[in-house]
């Protein structure tokens, strides 16, 4: 792909990993440079703590299907751009149509403000369900920002949120 000017300092592209058929759907914000030298999201240190979190509330990461709004590295882990964001999004809904996740865990505020359309930030989006087309969107940090602040008060804001995610994963797999 060279859709966006990501294209030029990538690896290689992380297009996501896990179940093509996944209840629940992980979006982070973009690789980093474990990912981009693996090709593979969330392999590095905060990937290991999204599979702790996830495991927390006993879902494995087989389980679920794991991506991010942008699929190549952006330089020094800068934020991804509007326009690189536009030229990706794409890409995430067909990911989102195909996979059907009912249940959308959308891990800090890039991934979370691009689903949702929103200027909020994350401390304001998180800790509630957001209606996302047919399925519900849960928000929540992002786990290199909770290995940056290692505080307990956003370990069980955190903690609130995945419990939030299990629930809304129980009721659809019920319904
Ligand atoms: N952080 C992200 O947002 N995505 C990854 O794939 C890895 C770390």
């Amino acid at each position: 792909c060279r859709l966006c000017k990501l294209c030029e300092a990538r690896n290689t592209i992380v297009f996501g990993s896990g179940n093509p058929r996944a209840g629940l759907i992980v979006i982070g914000e973009g690789p980093g440079a474990d990912e981009d030298a693996q090709g593979l999201p969330f392999v590095g240190r905060a990937g290991q703590l999204l599979t702790r979190m996830l495991e927390s509330v006993q879902i494995s990461r087989d389980e679920v299907y794991i991506t991010n709004t942008v699929k190549c590295r952006p330089p020094s882990n800068r934020n991804p751009e509007p326009d690189e964001l536009a030229a990706c999004a794409p890409v995430l809904a067909a990911q989102l149509a195909t996979i059907g996740a009912k249940v959308v865990l959308a891990l800090g505020s890039v991934a979370t403000q691009a689903l949702l359309r929103t200027k909020e930030p994350i401390g304001k989006l998180r800790g509630r369900l957001h209606p996302f087309g047919s399925a519900v969107l849960i928000p929540t940090f992002r786990p290199a920002f909770l290995l940056r602040n290692p505080g307990q008060e956003y370990k069980r804001m955190a903690w609130e949120d995945l419990k939030l995610a299990r629930r809304e994963y129980d009721r659809h797999r019920a319904g």
